[in-house]
């Protein structure tokens, strides 16, 4: 089973993934891993903590000569910001001067802090904050990497765009390819594929940046070339949807997902979104006139591209105080600024970008299996063959 899990603090010293399930023989794609940590970091609206920040990936085993050996493959990515937080954030048990231990007893709203603190009975939000903080997504998009390479041996590409900031919306009626997403990939900063919008969604973030507020949005993120039959309708748990909705969920931020028309769709007759069905003796077998489904239909994917949206909540540090109340003195106050971000949307995408990667592998690796690379892909032959004949 391909999994992953990650450790590491916001101000640790690094962040770590380890993956197991991995065939042996993927090579390691660094460059474009540590490309997407780059779009990971950038993107209009983002603090001065990604300025500090230079994201690159280590990896310390499961890789030799550039490919997997089929054993659990562990990563890491150092926090430059470590250096600023040794003694606040020391591994060791030492007399540290209070002031520099830098203890955090003043919860923000939107956080993780007062549940947290409440949850785990400690006195010292940061011990919560370090971990909820979404630098931990950064690690993410490197397991992300290993998924993106696997995919890509199948045929399989992932790209992400940015459909809304705030109110500034990309029409639903706005036809585009898979092509115009890779085009907007690395050079433009909200990574939308409307140029006059791209600039009205930058408009809206330095308004809000302006009156220290932040300021939401949606990203959406494409599976192309994805075969029919990823998941499975026989069970709650073994829908792909549901991986997906759980794994764009997982972002920090995100409080809504769409699969395909989502809500919209729920507003349309039947009749206008379903997508009908037809056959071509050409080479190319059944096929949709829309894909309104997003390209999953009972828990499956049905061969059509993936559409999932992640609808992200204004971040909760703003410059305009929050009221909160201290959990030591039990005073209230108003929520002190710290270094923040205002719009976090492109970022996010990358994030979505990852985890889709991610819950296509595991379903991938599910359905075709293998401990070699060239052994998922005789199987993944032998399903292609039974689809040619079917
Ligand atoms: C890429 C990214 C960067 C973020 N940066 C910040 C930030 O600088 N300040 C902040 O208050 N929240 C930030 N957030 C959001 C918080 O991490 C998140 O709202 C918080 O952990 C609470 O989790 P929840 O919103 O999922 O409930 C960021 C989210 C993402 C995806």
């Amino acid at each position: 089973m391909f999994d992953f899990v990650t450790a590491g603090e916001s101000h640790g010293k690094s962040l770590v993934a380890v993956i197991s399930g991995l065939p042996l023989g993927l090579e390691v794609d660094f460059d474009s891993i540590n490309r997407d940590l780059r779009r990971r970091q950038s993107g209009y609206g983002r603090g001065g903590r990604m300025k500090i920040e230079s994201d690159h990936i280590e990896v310390v085993s499961g890789v030799r000569f550039g490919k997997t050996i089929g054993s659990p493959v562990a990563v890491m990515i150092h926090n430059r910001d470590w250096a600023n937080w040794q003694e606040s954030m020391s591994i060791e048990s030492k007399e540290i001067p209070e002031e520099k231990i830098k203890k955090v007893t003043k919860p923000r709203p939107g956080h993780a802090d007062l549940a947290g603190a409440l949850k785990y009975n400690t006195k010292d939000i940061r011990n919560i904050l370090e971990r909820s903080s979404a630098r931990e997504t950064t690690v993410r998009v490197a397991v992300g990497g290993f998924a993106k390479v696997l995919l890509r041996h199948f045929g399989i590409e992932i790209a992400s765009h940015t459909v809304s900031v705030g109110e500034v919306t990309l029409p639903d009626e706005r036809k585009y390819q898979f092509e115009d997403l890779l085009a907007i990939r690395d050079n433009t900063e909200m990574r939308c594929i409307d140029s006059a919008l791209e600039q009205r969604m930058i408009d809206a973030v330095k308004a809000a940046h302006l009156s220290g507020d932040t300021i939401g949005g949606a990203f959406e993120v494409i599976a192309h070339g994805v075969c029919p039959g990823l998941g499975s309708h026989t069970a709650w748990d073994r829908k792909i949807d549901g991986w997906l909705a759980q794994a764009i969920m997982s972002i920090n931020a995100v409080k809504a997902v769409a699969v395909g028309a989502g809500q919209r769709g729920s507003q349309m007759l039947g009749s206008h979104l379903h997508d009908e069905i037809f056959y071509t003796r050409e080479p190319g077998g059944f096929y949709r006139g829309s894909n309104n489904a997003g390209g999953i239909e009972g828990g499956m994917s049905n061969g059509c591209d993936i559409l999932i949206r992640g609808y992200i909540k204004p971040i909760p540090t703003l410059r305009k105080p929050l009221k909160s109340v201290d959990i030591l003195s039990k005073e209230a106050f108003d929520a002190a600024y710290e270094r923040s971000d205002t719009c976090v949307v492109p970022a996010a995408g990358v994030i979505g970008e990852a985890m889709v990667a991610i819950i296509l592998a595991r379903a991938f690796l599910e359905k075709f299996g293998g401990d070699s690379l060239t052994e998922t892909n005789r199987n993944f032959q032998g399903y292609l063959n039974q689809l040619a004949n079917f």
